[in-house]
């Protein structure tokens, strides 16, 4: 049997990903990430070079563990600043046909409904090329970021993210049913 092969990029809306200090080789283009331009040349780029999906990874804390302080992270640029990923889905499902899109999203921070209602927007504008990476997040400068005072450990996280992820589903699978739109313009029924 052959074997298929998926390419995906691993990418982040920031400077510094995960090959730190890159960002100073003189062809280097990341200051241009806060421009869809950008973003959308990328996805122009991996589509044409047949790769499959773009992987979005994405923090919502600061790197400051080292030295016991975030300074470092801050001026080389470690994954900081970093926008947030979804933002950039729609523009470069525009001009792309086949590449999907995986976006990082944590299960620990927001309400499930909010979450759920902006992947079916995704869903719908890229004819399902969307995808979402579920992390539980494992930095505790996120959680002060979000205004939890107590660091949630481990279990608790994961705990969180199954309940989480059951809601999703139900509000994914459960809220309309198939055929649900009808268009009947004579009845006033959408
Ligand atoms: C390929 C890969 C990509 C990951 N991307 C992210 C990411 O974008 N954001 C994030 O918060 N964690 C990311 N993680 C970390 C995982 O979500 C997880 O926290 C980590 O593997 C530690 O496992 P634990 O949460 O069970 O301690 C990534 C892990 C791997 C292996």
């Amino acid at each position: 049997m052959v074997k298929k092969i998926y390419i995906n990029a691993f990418e982040m809306n920031c400077v510094g990903h995960i090959a730190h200090g890159l960002w100073r080789h003189p062809e280097n283009q990341r200051h241009r990430y806060t421009d869809l331009n950008y973003w959308v040349e990328l996805a122009q780029l991996l589509e044409n070079g047949k790769f499959d999906a773009l992987f979005l990874a994405d923090v919502v804390g600061i790197y400051d563990v080292y030295k016991q302080s975030r300074d470092t992270a801050v001026r080389e640029a470690v994954q900081i600043p970093v926008n947030d990923p979804f933002m950039l889905v729609s523009a470069m499902a525009y001009v792309t046909k086949h590449l999907a899109f995986a976006v990082t999203f944590s299960t620990t921070y927001e309400h499930p409904y909010g979450h759920a209602r902006r992947m079916s927007t995704l869903d719908h504008l890229t004819k399902g090329r969307i995808a979402w990476n579920v992390v539980t997040s494992h930095l505790p400068s996120a959680d002060k970021n979000f205004g939890i005072k107590k660091i949630l450990e481990h279990d608790e996280r994961y705990d969180m993210a199954d309940e989480y992820l059951e809601v999703c589903y139900k509000l994914w699978e459960g809220s309309w049913e198939d055929n649900a739109v009808i268009r009947d313009i004579d009845n006033n029924i959408l």
